[in-house]
């Protein structure tokens, strides 16, 4: 029997849609940077009875009985998030992402307090004090930005650090495609007192992997997805460095008592032990290669799509992640250039650009990644093959202009979507896509 027992029974809507999602993670190309794919043993353990227990509390302080073993697993994804990390103290608690931001906050922020993060548009995440974001409705949100050259600009950085008296700083991003400059923000928070709070939610596998510079040393509090490049179930940590403990030794048990129970109920035992199988994995020289091997792909297709024409955002990438510039296509094209590629069998998604002239949902921008085709296995070669079909594709794609009326877009995209879905060129892609994703199988041993 497979994975999914007698689902096929006893739920076959929901058994039918798990099957299609599989095969459709199986025939394209997935190039959301934030996707990954978890190893069977991430999966298996996220997918165990370990759901069904209550665990408020810590190892050790649980306001339930019958948490001998999830107090096992819980304190082995503490200990290896520790040794992965460098760090004295991480809570493996947080449900996710946005959860643990916010988490940090409460640990230290009031409400009305000075916050600073890059701005969304420039490639800052909502977390970090956008305006739509309780964050920067809570807070005292000041932005930073990126320069012209799409480089952070740490000197307007410093000059509002300095103006504004922030109690954090955030330093990390969602769509930044050049090493974060932990180093310069951490004389800037000192500088101001501020705590700096690095987000490496995007980076963390790869910094896990000795590929992006730590900022063990140089923030006080550490916090990041665990379902990116670190390639584990969808979940988060907060850590907190050993200069975060130098600042304030009660640092560790302000973020704990933030989470719980200050944000949070019980923690998912069955994710806190996937993060734990995660971390062993991504402490391999396995997976140090594959962290490698992601950056390269990234600078292997980077170099690629440039040769054929098209723009990326700071014209590279030190990462996992691409941002390509479309404004020379014309006006809010990152929508239609994400429907053109998905018709082509390339997932990625639209996103602004800095100084984006467009808007957050019809940007000028596409962020492309190559975690998840790493993880099939794909190389430097593979990513010609893809540079050559994306490109072709957003030639494609480069004649169409969205409405400036907002009324008229919706009968547009209609109209654009058929006219893609029959353009022989992109049908040709897909092809191509298709035979690319057979020769690289995804989950082989996976039956459902
Ligand atoms: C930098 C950064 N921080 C936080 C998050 C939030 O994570 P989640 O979506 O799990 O809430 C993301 C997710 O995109 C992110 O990129």
């Amino acid at each position: 029997m497979g994975m999914l027992g007698d689902m096929k029974v006893a739920d076959p809507e929901i058994y039918k849609a798990i099957r299609k999602e599989l095969k459709r993670q199986r025939e394209y190309l997935e190039m959301i940077p934030s996707e990954n794919f978890a190893s069977m043993n991430v999966l298996r353990a996220s997918g165990t009875m370990l759901n069904n227990k209550y665990s408020e509390g810590y190892p050790g302080k649980r306001y339930y009985g019958g948490n001998e073993f999830v107090d096992v697993i819980e304190r082995l994804a503490i200990e290896r998030a520790r040794k992965l990390f460098g760090v004295p103290h991480a809570n493996v608690q947080p449900y996710s992402g946005s959860p643990a931001n916010f988490a940090v906050y409460s640990a230290l922020c009031s409400p009305g307090d000075a916050i600073m993060g890059l701005n969304l548009t420039d490639g800052g995440h909502l977390t970090h004090g956008w305006k739509a974001s309780i964050t920067g409705r809570f807070f005292r949100s000041v932005p930073y930005h990126v320069k012209e050259d799409g480089y952070i600009d740490i000197q307007e950085a410093r000059r509002l650090a300095i103006e504004n008296r922030p109690r954090l700083i955030w330093i990390g991003s969602t769509a930044y495609t050049r090493e974060l400059p932990f180093e310069e923000f951490a004389t800037i928070a000192d500088e101001c007192g501020a705590y700096l709070v690095a987000d490496i939610s995007h980076v963390a596998g790869l910094v896990a992997a000795g590929v992006h510079k730590s900022p063990a040393q140089h923030a006080h509090i550490i916090t990041t997805t665990t379902h990116k490049t670190l390639r584990g179930p969808r979940g988060a940590m907060i850590m907190v460095t050993e200069k975060g403990q130098r600042k304030d030794p009660e640092l560790p048990d302000r973020i704990d008592k933030a989470v719980f129970p200050g944000l949070q109920g019980g923690p998912h035992d069955h994710t806190t032990a996937a993060i734990a199988v995660a971390l062993l994995e991504a402490s391999t020289p396995e997976f140090a290669d594959y962290a490698r091997q992601v950056v390269k792909n990234a600078k292997m297709l980077g170099e690629e799509l440039m040769r054929k024409g098209v723009k990326l955002v700071t014209n590279g990438t030190d990462n996992h992640m691409l941002l390509i510039n479309l404004t020379p296509f014309g006006k809010s094209r990152g929508v239609l250039a994400q429907e053109a590629l998905e018709a082509a069998g390339i997932v990625a998604n639209k996103n602004t650009i800095p100084k984006e002239p467009g808007s957050p949902f019809y940007p000028s921008g596409i962020r492309i990644g190559t975690p998840a085709i790493t993880t099939r296995g794909m190389r430097e070669g593979e990513m010609r093959e893809i540079a050559g079909i994306m490109a072709e594709v957003l030639n494609q794609a480069k004649d169409y202009e969205l409405p400036e009326d907002a009324a008229k877009r919706e009968a547009y995209m209609r109209r654009y979507r058929k006219e893609i879905k029959a353009n022989k060129a992109i049908k040709d892609a897909r092809i191509k896509t298709l035979e690319l994703c057979s020769r690289f199988p995804l989950y082989p041993e996976m039956r459902l």
